[in-house]
């Protein structure tokens, strides 16, 4: 394992001021979510799509790397400069999805194991080839009253410490993500009970299976209560409950959390990160961001107007929500700059 490559990657993509962009959306999240806004899914037009994302001037200075699904991996922008070259060329680190989805525990209505360990070793080593230099595995955790399961918590944090040695030995820095998710009635202490639970599993596993932690990033949810609860907490609360989690619950030799938005609105995503960079305290690890739909739902939206790839109104929605949260990295960011 070359520790000082994992090292030097991981603390990149934390660097000042920059997170990342997840686009590693599958073909078929990609295609339902150029359905909903009116355009044909074909691998034509979620290429051109995110051509476009790519070529947007000057994100590089909050965007520090990007995460593509295989079909992106392997594709060109309108120049002919495959999209991985492209990115790099910007200062922007390639990653790659690996894990081949969630699927179906057997025994356990309801839950989740995520699967893609067979011939992850050679697919990691082919993709670092193509140039990425990190790998993203989530891992979905499902709230109800009688789940998650001790099964469901055991099994995916087992999966996430595989990815995460498998990756680390081929060169890619592990993007660790136990989602859980935001559905359901739950409240926030019960999704701060089970955040604990899943963190406190996957490190375990991780140190047992000679995960190296400085060379690693998690990408976790924030502490919110479930989209069908009464009792939503306040900005700040989330700020709080999510801050004192991952502080109890994450080494503190991890250089970076990379959060994922989930489903919050896309302000809420920012200002609650800005909070917890606002704080009175020096955190132990970075506080970042690697929001999917939290940076490019106005982009789409905007992108599905004109359709093609050089649409300036589409690079611009990804510009702002990319300086918003790259505002919100060290705790600058104000409702006043959404204009
Ligand atoms: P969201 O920010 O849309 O949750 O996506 C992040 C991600 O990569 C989920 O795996």
């Amino acid at each position: 394992m070359d520790k000082e490559l994992l090292e030097k990657t991981a603390n990149e993509l934390v660097s000042p001021g920059r997170g990342i962009l997840a686009a590693d959306e599958s073909n078929g999240t990609m295609s339902n979510r150029l359905e909903s806004v009116g355009v044909e899914p074909s691998s034509e037009s979620r290429r051109s799509y995110r051509v476009n994302l790519f070529s947007a001037d000057g994100y590089q200075s909050s965007i520090s790397g990007v995460i593509l699904f295989d079909e992106t991996l392997r594709q060109s922008m309108d120049d002919g400069t495959p999209i991985p070259v492209a990115l790099s060329n910007k200062g922007v680190i390639p990653g790659i999805k690996v894990d081949t989805g969630a699927k179906d525990l057997a025994n356990h209505k309801g839950e989740k194991i995520t699967e893609g360990l067979d011939g992850l070793r050679e697919r990691c080593s082919e993709y670092f080839a193509m140039g990425a230099r990190f790998a993203k595995w989530r891992a979905v955790i499902k709230i109800d009253d009688e789940i998650p399961s001790d099964a469901c918590i055991s099994t995916n944090a087992h999966a996430l410490a595989r990815y995460a040695s498998i990756c680390q030995e081929q060169g890619l820095v592990p993007i660790i993500e136990p989602e859980v998710l935001m559905e359901g009635s739950h409240d926030a202490n019960r999704c701060f009970e089970v955040t604990a639970s899943i963190l406190d599993s996957t490190f375990e596993e991780c140190i047992k299976q000679g995960v190296h932690i400085p060379g690693a990033l998690l990408k976790p949810n924030m502490i919110i209560a479930g989209k069908d609860c009464e009792n939503q907490i306040s900005r700040e609360e989330v700020a709080n409950l999510t801050v004192k989690c991952l502080t109890e619950h994450v080494p503190h030799d991890l250089p970076g959390i990379v959060f994922l938005s989930g489903g919050q609105s896309d302000e809420d995503a920012t200002a609650h990160l800005d909070l917890m960079n606002k704080m009175d305290v020096e955190h132990p690890w970075q506080l970042s961001y690697s929001y999917g739909r939290a940076l490019q739902a106005s982009a789409l939206i905007e992108w599905a107007k004109s359709n093609d790839d050089s649409d300036t109104n589409s690079r611009n929605a990804f510009l702002h929500r990319a300086t918003m949260n790259g505002l919100a990295r060290t705790g600058s960011w104000s409702e006043k700059l959404e204009g």
